[in-house]
């Protein structure tokens, strides 16, 4: 059986360093376990929630162009947020979709849908080296994974990219521990 990794891409630097981090992760995942699917927010023109509250009434968006992101979503068994840190939170285009996954809360906690359980690992960098910085983006990313039914499973992350240029060689090893064993 193919199981589902399905990562929710915040990067925006192609080449950049939480990319590279996340090329890491994935190149480790045994492939022969796991299909792979990454939704790259930045190349999308997501519409932002409204706070209309309309999900809550039948578990759908006004709008629909998430409906195969939500879908996928409900189908995957691992979800994989990756992003830099941005104002200590996601990127603009990561965090749209996100605030867009106010349905799969809706479906979950108000309309008591049964949603398939599922496992949830973050990926970031950071510029700075600050706890503050890492229980901001924990939080949300808990917020996250708790609203589409995932288990927060661990973290994966590369501090002070202010300073230090290459991924760090423990960064790495956690990185490969956490895909060989999901
Ligand atoms: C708009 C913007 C906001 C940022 N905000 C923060 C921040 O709040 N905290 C922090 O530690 N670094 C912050 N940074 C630094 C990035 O998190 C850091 O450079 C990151 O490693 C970039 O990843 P990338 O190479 O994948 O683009 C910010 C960078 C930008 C461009």
């Amino acid at each position: 059986m193919v199981l589902k990794v399905l990562v929710l891409n915040g990067c925006i630097n192609k080449n950049g360093k939480t990319q590279n981090l996340l090329n890491l992760f994935l190149k480790e995942v045994d492939k022969n376990v796991y299909s792979i699917d990454i939704i790259e927010t930045q190349k999308m023109q997501i519409n932002h929630c409204i706070g209309c509250h309309s999900c809550e009434k039948d578990g759908m968006c006004i709008y629909d162009d998430l409906n195969e992101v939500y879908e996928k979503i409900e189908e995957s068994d691992i979800i994989v947020l990756a992003s830099p840190v941005y104002f200590a939170s996601f990127t603009t285009p990561l965090k749209t979709l996100v605030d867009r996954l106010q349905v799969m809360y809706a479906r979950k906690f108000v309309l008591n849908k049964q949603i398939k359980e599922k496992k949830g690992v973050l990926i970031f960098t950071s510029g700075r080296d600050n706890q503050k910085m890492l229980d901001c983006i924990l939080l949300q990313s808990r917020y996250v994974f708790l609203s589409v039914g995932a288990k927060f499973l661990d973290y994966i992350c590369q501090l002070n990219t202010d300073k230090i240029m290459n991924i760090e060689e423990k960064v790495i090893q956690k990185s490969k521990e956490i895909a060989n064993n999901l």
